[in-house]
């Protein structure tokens, strides 16, 4: 079993191996003192893992309560975030007993949500599902829900006290879905980590799903730990993304958030090269790696629309806009880029 140690201010550790999953209930049982557990799942991760997980759990002593809701970001709402409240409450669940989390990312933020505010915190224990989940989201401790007004607008910061990885579950994950997970893990070797960079433009790295998993989280776990609120080097995590969610956007959230960030890396890319930060020989290597993982690189969105929507963005500041830029594979930093000259930057490195 290859494990992670995340020194955030309440540490914790995220564990990964083939088969975990029948072991969660010992697991589980090392974490806490409480014997109840609440095991929240979407339908379709229930009716796959659900019973195996309760099972597990049954095992080691708990008592096990189950809720589950429609699958979909479209159901990461405050409607479903109160219909989990409810069901903490009418099931009694204290203080000290813990959720269990168990799904892709919008499970894990809306169960970690539902426990960081249900009697002012609870403990979570994140058991992802998905590539996206394992490699990003599961670990860092961001909790929250979509609004109206736009994605993730309501959370809190609540780390887990364990997470739990079985990349056996990936099995039945659809392709599409994978790519998603892929996306991130090519985000962070192109971050930090050349070699993980390589491994994943090359076709067998489905065998080693566990070094993969592993080489990500520790990177996550280390920008995290240094940065836990967000106010910092945290935000290099954004590669790909600054343009990514405003691609999303402009799609109507029809192109999936990994597919739009894989664009999103591909456009700070030749703005880095436009910029001369950054090799001309990256972008190549870049699009070939998505490619491979089945991934678009390019996206039938004008950057002046791109832009006037990345504006909005929270890292707004003047009229320029922050990117994390690579300067090469494994290396990036954080550039301020005056607006009004992306089109003419993206323009310049396309060519
Ligand atoms: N908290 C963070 O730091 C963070 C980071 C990145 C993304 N996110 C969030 O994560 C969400 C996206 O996560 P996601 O891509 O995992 O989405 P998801 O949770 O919706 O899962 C995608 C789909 O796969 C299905 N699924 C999950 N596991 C499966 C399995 N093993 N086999 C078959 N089907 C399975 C789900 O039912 C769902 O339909 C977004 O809401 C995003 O905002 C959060
Ligand atoms: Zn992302």
């Amino acid at each position: 079993m290859k494990t992670v140690k995340v020194h955030t201010t309440s540490p914790y550790e995220v564990c990964i191996a083939r088969g975990l999953l029948a072991s969660a209930g010992q697991w589980l049982a090392e974490l806490t003192g409480s014997r109840v557990a609440a095991i929240i799942a979407d339908d379709t991760v229930d009716a796959l893992y659900g019973d195996t997980v309760a099972r597990a759990l049954g095992d080691a002593g708990f008592t096990v309560k189950r809720k589950t809701f429609t699958h979909g970001e479209c159901n990461k709402t405050i409607a479903t975030y109160a219909m989990l409240l409810d069901f903490l409450a009418e099931n009694r669940l204290t203080r000290s007993d813990t959720v269990v989390a168990l799904g892709g990312g919008v499970t894990g933020d809306m169960a970690g949500f539902a426990a960081a505010t249900y009697l002012r915190g609870m403990a979570v224990a994140q058991i992802p599902t998905t590539l996206l989940a394992m490699v990003d989201s599961s670990v860092g401790g961001k909790t929250g829900v979509d609004l109206p007004a736009g994605k993730n607008l309501a959370g809190a910061f609540h780390q887990p006290i364990g997470v739990l990885c079985d990349p056996n579950v990936l099995i039945t994950l659809p392709h599409d879905v994978f790519a998603d997970g892929a996306a991130e893990a090519i985000k962070y070797g192109m971050l930090c980590d050349e070699a993980l960079f390589h491994t994943l433009a090359s076709a067998g790295y489905h065998q080693q799903l566990e070094s993969v998993i592993e080489r990500c989280v520790s990177i996550k776990a280390d920008i995290c730990a240094g940065d836990e609120c967000d106010l910092g080097n945290r935000q290099l995590l954004n590669l790909g993304h600054t343009l990514g969610h405003a691609i999303e956007r402009c799609s109507h959230y029809t192109m999936p958030h990994g597919h739009a960030v894989a664009v999103g890396m591909v456009y700070a890319t030749r703005i880095a090269i436009g910029l001369g930060l950054c090799e001309p020989g990256c972008l190549p290597l870049l699009v070939e790696a998505l490619q491979k993982n089945q991934l678009p690189t390019e996206a039938p969105y004008p950057m002046e629309a791109l832009a006037e929507i990345a504006l909005h963005d929270k890292k707004r500041a003047g009229d320029t806009l922050m990117f994390v830029l690579p300067l090469a594979i494994g290396q990036c930093k954080l550039v301020p880029v005056p607006v009004q000259r992306l089109p003419e930057l993206a323009a310049m490195a396309a060519r």
